[in-house]
């Protein structure tokens, strides 16, 4: 199986979260983890499974991954299964405020996930979610392993 891992982060958190789905994915073929700055056509060739991930910054990815997703060409990702994450703040745990707004704007896997769909991807997870500590991280006790988790599931020959 190839799979490519696509991510960008900004404090190390995501890119924790991607690499730690790549070493699960390499063992179970070949594996690519490209930062959004370093993106390339040519990491798409053969691909079976796509991950993309950012950090939620002001409820949505980052500009970066947001351009990254933009500018592959109409249906390029079809036949391509696809899983969007990303991390995120435990907003339980936050001002009302910031509950409040994140129950109504969301996160930045589900607009990841609507753009991989609308590339033709075929999304086979709901977005999924990491937890980081605070506003810098770090990533929350069993989140990685959670992400390794995950990855071991995706590597699993699907019906
Ligand atoms: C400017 C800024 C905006 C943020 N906005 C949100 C947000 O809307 N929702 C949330 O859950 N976390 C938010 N966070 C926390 C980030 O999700 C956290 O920094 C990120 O998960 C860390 O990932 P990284 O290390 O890969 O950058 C924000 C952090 C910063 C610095």
């Amino acid at each position: 199986m190839k799979t490519l891992i696509v991510f960008d982060s900004v404090f190390g958190c995501t890119e924790a979260i991607a690499r730690a789905m790549g070493d699960v994915f390499s063992r179970h073929g070949h594996c690519d983890v490209v930062q959004a700055g370093h993106m390339a056509a040519h990491y798409l060739e053969e691909v079976d499974l796509i991950v993309v991930g950012s950090p939620t910054r002001a409820f949505r990815p980052t500009p970066a991954l947001v351009r990254v997703l933009r500018n592959l060409p109409p249906k390029s990702l079809t036949g391509f299964e696809a899983v969007a994450f990303d991390t995120r703040m435990d907003v339980s745990k936050a001002p009302g405020i910031l509950r409040f707004m994140a129950g109504i704007f969301g996160y930045a896997a589900a607009p990841i996930a609507r753009q991989l769909r609308r590339k033709g991807a075929r999304l086979v997870l709901p977005p999924q979610g990491f937890i980081v500590g605070g506003t810098e991280g770090p990533v929350c006790d069993g989140e990685a392993q959670r992400a390794r988790e995950l990855a071991e599931k995706l590597s699993a020959p699907r019906a």
